[in-house]
């Protein structure tokens, strides 16, 4: 929004004092700008919605496969190995992926202040958007930021829950691993963090297009 008012506000200013005559082709102009912008908007949604959806299956596929064979204690190496792995495989060419959370087990991913305002909008699962798209402009780079939020399912809570629900070996190997972990004590349903896509344009514009048409 704040880019097709930024776009409505540049055309004004380059077109003001043309004259009546000019009308037509501003108008054409605007028309163009905007399309444009709706353009870029839903290819950056969908390459986003799609980056979320691969990250999120991939490490439930794997903590699946991991809690199956060896356990909870042995899924708990698989995430910490494997999640930060997958954003860093995923975060190129203009375009970064990862997740954050208020009550987070990795440091990493503590969100900050902005971060936080933004989990607010997500904490109420009933009255809350799918997700949040906006476009940002710093001097030189235009950033579209995607958040999605991501909710607490009773699988998760082998490591995620309380004292009754995480899995046996659970505590003692997240506080070896992670000794300022912040993330237990989660019900089902609970907004456990969010995934944020950020794709700087035009530099992630191929990447992104790259991933709406990657078979699933
Ligand atoms: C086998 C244990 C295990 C299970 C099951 C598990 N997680 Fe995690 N989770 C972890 C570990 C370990 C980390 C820290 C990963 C890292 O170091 O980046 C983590 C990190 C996260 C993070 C990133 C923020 C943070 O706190 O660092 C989110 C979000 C998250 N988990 C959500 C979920 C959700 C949702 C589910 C269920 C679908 C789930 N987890 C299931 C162990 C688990």
């Amino acid at each position: 929004m704040k880019r097709i008012l930024l776009t409505v506000v540049l055309l004004t200013i380059l077109t003001t004092g043309c004259g009546e005559s000019n009308k037509t082709k501003t108008d054409d102009q605007l028309e163009k700008a905007r399309a444009m912008q709706n353009e870029n908007d839903i290819l950056c949604r969908q390459a986003a919605e799609k980056l979320t959806a691969i990250f999120g299956g991939e490490l439930k596929g794997e903590l699946i496969k991991a809690l199956g064979e060896g356990g909870a204690v042995k899924a708990i190496d698989v995430c910490r190995v494997k999640a930060p792995k997958i954003s860093q495989i995923f975060s190129i060419n203009g375009v970064k992926i990862k997740r954050v959370a208020e009550r987070y087990r990795n440091l990493d991913n503590r969100a900050t202040v902005e971060q936080l305002q933004v989990l607010a909008q997500f904490a109420d699962r009933a009255t809350a958007p799918e997700y949040i798209g906006q476009w940002t402009r710093t001097d030189s780079i235009e950033t579209y930021h995607f958040y999605k939020p991501i909710y607490t399912e009773p699988f998760c809570l082998n490591c995620h829950g309380g004292l009754q629900t995480l899995a046996p070996g659970v505590i003692d190997a997240v506080r070896r691993n992670y000794p300022n972990d912040k993330a237990t004590g989660f019900q089902a349903g609970e907004l456990r963090g969010m995934f944020i896509v950020e794709i700087d344009w035009p530099e992630g514009r191929g990447y992104a297009e790259e991933i709406v048409d990657f078979q699933m």
